[in-house]
């Protein structure tokens, strides 16, 4: 770039024979347009009317386009100060008019490499970029899957469980996602929420180890079948028990404790509030409200009024009283929960 045709002809001629591809202005203004990341390497005059090679390097310097092209001045000047300036703009070398052909040719040379590994540098850590983004999203996929076949296994050996008892088909499905909204409502976490959701399934897997004899029995059990009938929840928590996950910890937690009672009442521990874990009372509250609204063996579905009834009796003696509340509280909730999942 020089404000004289004869210069921008010699330097042009001068640098087609090194063999580069080299293109002329003659002023600032129409170099900084034309200018863009493609270029290696810019040679600028310094003494130019409108805008002199000084103001034209911090322009160059200022954007992000052009900001890392080498910049040589081509200079009469050789006073310390003048080049002082240019490397304040931005210069990284000189040349003195007239250009010597020799100088020329090491000083380009020498730029245009650094620019070249500059760029490889670049081109590296874009592909390194991509590359880490590629495999971030491929990792993230793949934890997703294993989380959904976590999430799927365990809600399948949860259906295996009640795969006997028809009236129970939809019954894991609706405890679930009430023991959901306790959890939401009571505010945990998303993750927590996520995990009750999936781990509460598994309450009653217990129930593998009762007889279908006593399990199915229509009518009442008698006293010694109640006794083993009350053994599921140790009986699952034993399926589930030491465990690394959380997901199956919780839902260890929730078998063994879902038949305790607020008052202490319950079984098998006989354990009484917050002694209970949370999630027990979460699960204890949900699973005794899906049973009343729904027809078992032995008795046809409440209404929703008596079911809440019996709840609120409940409330302070069976049931964790916030807990509770906060289910009752959300009912718009519960009945859209009951009525997506009909038997
Ligand atoms: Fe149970």
């Amino acid at each position: 770039m020089d404000d004289e045709p004869f210069n921008i002809m010699l330097l042009k001629g001068l640098l087609t024979r090194m063999g580069w591809n080299a293109v002329g202005a003659n002023n600032a203004k129409t170099a900084l347009k034309v200018l863009d990341r493609t270029y290696d390497l810019v040679l600028a005059d310094v003494m130019m009317p409108e805008m002199d090679g000084f103001e034209m390097v911090r322009h160059i310097r200022k954007n992000p386009e052009t900001i890392d092209i080498p910049i040589i001045m081509v200079t009469t000047l050789s006073e310390k100060e003048d080049r002082l300036k240019a490397v304040e703009a931005g210069a990284n070398d000189f040349i003195t008019k007239p250009v010597d052909k020799l100088e020329l040719s090491v000083r380009t040379r020498s730029l245009l490499t650094l620019k070249a590994r500059q760029d490889d540098v670049k081109r590296f850590e874009a592909e390194l970029h991509g590359m880490v983004e590629t495999r971030t999203l491929q990792l993230r996929r793949t934890l997703k899957d294993l989380k959904n076949a976590s999430y799927e296994t365990v809600n399948r050996l949860a259906g295996a469980a009640e795969f006997k008892d028809d009236d129970t088909a939809c019954h894991i499905k609706r405890m679930s996602w009430y023991c959901a909204l306790i959890a939401e409502k009571a505010g945990l976490s998303e993750n927590k929420v996520e995990l009750v959701l999936n781990a509460s399934p598994m309450h009653d897997i217990g129930k593998i180890g009762i007889p279908d004899a006593i399990l199915l029995k229509p009518g009442g059990l008698g006293a010694d079948e109640w006794g083993l009938m009350k053994r599921h929840p140790e009986f699952g928590a034993k399926i589930l028990s030491d465990s690394d996950t959380e997901l199956l910890r919780i839902s260890e937690q929730i078998a063994l404790t879902h038949h305790e009672k607020w008052d202490g009442s319950g079984y098998p521990g006989g354990l009484s509030g917050e002694a209970i874990p949370l999630y027990g009372r979460i699960c204890a509250v949900a699973d005794v409200f899906d049973a009343l609204t729904s027809r078992r063996p032995y008795k046809a579905a409440f209404s929703i009024e008596k079911s809440i009834d019996i709840m609120k009796a409940g409330r302070g003696s069976h049931f964790d009283p916030r807990l509770l509340d906060l289910f009752l509280n959300n009912m718009d909730r519960v009945l859209e929960i009951k009525r997506r999942f009909q038997d």
